[in-house]
């Protein structure tokens, strides 16, 4: 082998950022001490990788001529993660699946290789965290498996791809990235250089033999998956697993779909017998709400294109020090402090001398601005201790002169609170007009944060 000049490359382990030299701090994510030097030997320079995808088609041609193919999709068995993944399972595309350990990534890829496995489609799952046995007991707790499901533990790169080719399964799932290593690069298992080249392999398999390989990446304290942010650059997909771990409830969120769109989010329940679909997430979050209490309205955000009700609870109390606490659940604590600001300023209540708190119950969190008059609604409630209608949902973005902003999609949340059985929808004025099925439900459009407190006072429940 011709001797070539060893070059080295710093890489942040982090986020992934490539510099030249050695830096006290990440330019592009600021953590401290995180640079490590890494040698990058001649194939795994600038465009490593790319040469052997894009063989035989390095030549401009025009875009008319370019045949496009519709790719060929298999569902995976269950509805909302074919609606993550944008219809189904791609051929050939690699897809990293990141989420705090324990949250169900293991799981929601067994079910699917399941169904794969019971529809005569070879699957193969690689394990470099957990025993054959363990991945047997947990397989056991989600139902029977048949043969065309090959279990693999291993770490080493160079068999885990030898086994692949050999196997030609139609998806083989890597249960984690950050395990498996390469004995010729440099670094230890887990290492930015491990991952990096470990993902660069397994594209290049994806892209050549037509496997679809999904990749488990777990994620650091910061929510990013482990180290590599620059793995979301490498691959096809990034599905996100969300949830709070002490509820059962999880969302599946696709960051980025080169096959689809990325608005689209699944909703999942941890069940004893594994992951199962939850398709009205509003109903489930609006369960046990109490009736005939004040602080408690319900309201409606959007996750991607989808309308989901929740409840939102504010309790306000008189302080009893000089300055009030302010707490938020679910929900941007500057924002908490804005709105109670146009209500002091607009409507004149006294929200300076109380404490104020807000929960977004089922844990759930939003930023969304759509929240804010709902927000605004609880805090009037709780505040005139006066309980707003159990069959009223509420929705608008707030400004600073207390005027209520028109949100997008209003029509899609009334079209919910309505399926639900919702009586009355507190909604933008702007956005009435775009309302088209009104039958069984009151619409009240709203102009200011003014009338929105004189429409309580005026309706109590
Ligand atoms: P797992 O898929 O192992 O998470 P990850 O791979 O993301 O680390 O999920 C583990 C958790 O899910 C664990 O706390 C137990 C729970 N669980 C159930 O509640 N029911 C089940 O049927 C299974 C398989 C797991
Ligand atoms: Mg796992």
């Amino acid at each position: 082998m011709p001797k070539t000049k060893e070059k080295t490359a710093y890489f942040c382990s982090e986020c992934g950022y490539e510099s030249s030299k050695w830096m006290g701090q990440c330019p592009a994510c600021h953590s401290w001490n995180t640079f490590q030097e890494i040698k990058i030997g001649p194939q795994e320079g600038r465009g490593a990788g790319r040469k052997s995808i894009l063989a035989g088609q390095n030549k401009p041609v025009p875009i008319t001529q370019v045949t496009s193919r519709q790719e060929e999709r298999f569902s995976t068995g269950s509805g909302e993660l074919d609606r993550v993944l944008g219809g189904g399972i791609v051929q050939g595309s690699l897809v990293l699946v990141g989420g705090d350990p324990g949250i169900g990534k293991s799981t929601i890829l067994l079910q699917m290789m399941r169904h794969l496995a019971g529809q005569g489609k070879k699957v193969l799952y690689v394990s470099g965290e957990e025993s054959m046995q363990q991945v047997r007991m947990r397989a056991d707790r989600i139902g029977e498996f048949s043969d065309n499901m090959r279990l693999f533990c291993e770490t080493g790169l160079e068999a885990v791809e030898a086994a692949i080719e050999k196997e030609k399964p139609y998806v083989a799932v890597i249960d984690s990235i950050q395990t498996i290593s390469d004995d010729e690069v440099s670094g230890g298992t887990g290492s930015v250089s491990q991952i990096r080249s470990a993902t660069a392999s397994f594209m290049r398999l994806a892209k050549s033999t037509g496997v679809a390989v999904f990749l488990v990446g777990h994620v650091t304290k910061e929510g990013s998956v482990a180290g590599p942010k620059m793995l979301e650059h490498m691959v096809d997909t990034v599905l996100y697993f969300e949830g709070d771990p002490h509820t059962s409830y999880r969302i599946l969120r696709a960051v980025k779909n080169r096959f689809g769109s990325t608005n689209e989010i699944g909703v999942f329940e941890m069940r004893q017998d594994g992951l199962s679909e939850v398709p009205n997430p509003s109903e489930y979050l609006l369960d046990g709400r109490p009736v005939g209490e004040s602080g408690s309205v319900t309201g409606c955000i959007l996750e991607g294109t989808r309308p989901m009700l929740i409840e939102i609870q504010a309790l306000v109390c008189r302080t009893a020090f000089g300055f009030p606490r302010r707490t938020a659940v679910g929900m941007d604590l500057n924002r908490l402090n804005l709105l109670l600001a146009v209500l002091e300023k607009r409507v004149g209540m006294k929200f300076s001398a109380c404490d104020a708190y807000i929960n977004i119950t089922g844990g759930m969190r939003s930023s969304e601005p759509a929240l804010d008059a709902a927000v605004a609604a609880a805090l009037i409630s709780s505040y005139q201790d006066i309980a707003i209608s159990e069959k009223a949902v509420c929705f608008g973005e707030i400004g600073l002169s207390g005027e209520i902003r028109g949100v997008s999609m209003a029509n899609a949340r009334v079209q919910e609170a309505r399926r639900l059985g919702f009586a009355q929808c507190i909604l933008p004025y702007s956005n009435l007009s775009g309302i088209e099925k009104k039958d069984g439900i009151r619409l009240s459009g709203m102009r200011s944060i003014r009338e929105l407190a004189d429409f309580f006072e005026r309706n109590p429940s």
